[in-house]
């Protein structure tokens, strides 16, 4: 197996909602170490950047009227599979399709507001990392 990283945010309604040490300890049952991590409130600008992907479609101003709409937390996961482990306990992106004990089907609102997010490959888990954490912010474990 390989030991992979991965890039996640606690978004602002799990922070308002006090779930950062819920969603911390899912990581860690799962054997997602925290590699490094902060709080920031990101502006309207790092975060168009962040979800550019998206650029265009329907959804894409009102997800980032949201990501801004408060504090969040980014950090980096690491372990075996992280990117798709990560992506498992997230569970689907909308909510009412995730599989039962995923963190978006215990706590997401609504297919936007769904408390987290997770890279989907190397290569964004690679992009997504060095948005946020220059190298000596990561720390070895
Ligand atoms: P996406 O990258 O497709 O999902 P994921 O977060 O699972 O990788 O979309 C990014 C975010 O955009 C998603 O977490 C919530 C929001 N979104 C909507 O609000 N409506 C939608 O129809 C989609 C597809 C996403
Ligand atoms: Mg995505």
């Amino acid at each position: 197996m390989v030991v992979e990283r991965t890039f996640s945010i606690v978004k602002p309604d799990a922070v308002r909602r006090d779930l950062i040490g819920t969603i911390y300890q899912r990581f860690e049952a799962a054997g997602l170490k925290v590699v490094a991590a902060k709080m920031l409130h990101l502006d309207q600008a790092k975060a168009e950047g962040f979800y550019a992907e998206h650029e265009g479609r329907e959804f894409y101003e009102p997800l980032v009227k949201f990501m801004t709409s408060g504090p969040i937390m980014v950090q980096v996961l690491e372990g075996e599979n992280a990117i798709a482990k990560n992506r498992e306990i997230m569970g689907k992106t909308n909510f009412e399709e995730a599989a039962p004990g995923t963190i978006r089907a215990d706590f997401a609102s609504s297919v936007r507001e769904n408390c987290v997010h997770g890279s989907d490959s190397p290569e964004s888990a690679s992009r997504e990392i060095n948005y946020f954490f220059t190298p000596d912010e990561v720390c070895a474990r």
